[in-house]
C-alpha cells in the first residue's frame, strides 16, 4: 500500500502552509497508529492526510471492476496520483494534460508553484511514471488548449488550475470527453479553493447530476 501524508497547517498570518512526505507500507495502518496521528494533530495543529489512494480512485476501482478504461489527468504535477490510478486499474491508456509553466490564475491558488518547481516536478514525474512509458501520452499544454487531443476516457481526473473559472470550464469541457458509464472526478474541494466547491455544486445543478464529494473529492457518473 502507498501512503502520502500531507502536513497541512495555517501559519500565523492564516496562510496555508503544507509539506509532504511519502511513505510506502505493505499493510494497512492500524488503527493505533491513527490514534497517534489524532494526537499529534490535537497537540499540534497539524492535519495528517492519507492523500492517496483518493477517494474517487477507490469508488472507481469498485465501479469498473477490472474493467480495462482509458484514464485523463488534467494537472499532474509530480505523478503521484497517476501512478497510484495506473497501479490500481486496468489503464490501457492515460493522457497526461499539463503544461508545467506557471501562469497567473494558477499562481493566485499556489503561489509557490514557480517555473523552477514546476519543471522539477515534471522530471519527477517522468522518473516516477517511467515504468509506463507505453500507457502515457504527455499533452504539454492548458486543459484548454489540449482538448483537441483528448480523446473519449472513462475516468477523467481533473486537479489542474483550482480558480472557480477553469474549475467550472474543466468540468464543463472534459464531461463531453466522458464515455457513457465513465466517471468524471477531481481533486481539492476543499474551503481554501472555494471555487471548485462552487463551480462543482452549480456544475451538477445545471445538470441534474448527483454529486459525490469525499475528504478532498468530487466526482459525478455519467449514466
Ligand atoms: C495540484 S497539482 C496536481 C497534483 C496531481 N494531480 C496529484 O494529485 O499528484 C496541479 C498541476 O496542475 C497544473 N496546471 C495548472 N493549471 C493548469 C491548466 N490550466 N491546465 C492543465 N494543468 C494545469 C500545474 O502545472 C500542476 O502541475
Amino acid at each position: 500500500m502507498f501512503y502520502l501524508w500531507d502536513w497541512t497547517w495555517m501559519d500565523n498570518m492564516g496562510k496555508k502552509r503544507r509539506k509532504s512526505c511519502e511513505i510506502r507500507i505493505k499493510r494497512r495502518i492500524p488503527r493505533q497508529t491513527r490514534m497517534i496521528q489524532k494526537i499529534l494533530s490535537k497537540l499540534f495543529g497539524l492535519t495528517l492526510v492519507a492523500d492517496l489512494p483518493r477517494h474517487s480512485t477507490r469508488f472507481a476501482v469498485k465501479h469498473f471492476k477490472g474493467k480495462r478504461i482509458k484514464v485523463v489527468e488534467v494537472g499532474t504535477f509530480e505523478g503521484k496520483n497517476a501512478e497510484d490510478i495506473l497501479n490500481r486499474l486496468s489503464v490501457t491508456k492515460f493522457w497526461i494534460v499539463d503544461p508545467y509553466e506557471s501562469h497567473n490564475d494558477y499562481s493566485e491558488t499556489e503561489p509557490g508553484q514557480t517555473n523552477k518547481v514546476l519543471n522539477k516536478a515534471m522530471s519527477r514525474a517522468t522518473k516516477r511514471l517511467s515504468e509506463y512509458p507505453h500507457l502515457i501520452t504527455w499533452v504539454r499544454k492548458y486543459s484548454d488548449d489540449a482538448l483537441d487531443e483528448i480523446p473519449m476516457a472513462d475516468f477523467v481526473y481533473i486537479d489542474g488550475d483550482h480558480s472557480y473559472k477553469q474549475a467550472k470550464k474543466d468540468m464543463v469541457n472534459y464531461w463531453n470527453k466522458v464515455n457513457e458509464g465513465g466517471i468524471l472526478a477531481g481533486h481539492d474541494i476543499t474551503a481554501q479553493n472555494y471555487g471548485v466547491a462552487q463551480a462543482f455544486v452549480e456544475f451538477c445543478s445545471e445538470r441534474n447530476l448527483k454529486p459525490y464529494i469525499t475528504r478532498t473529492d468530487w466526482w459525478v457518473v455519467k449514466n
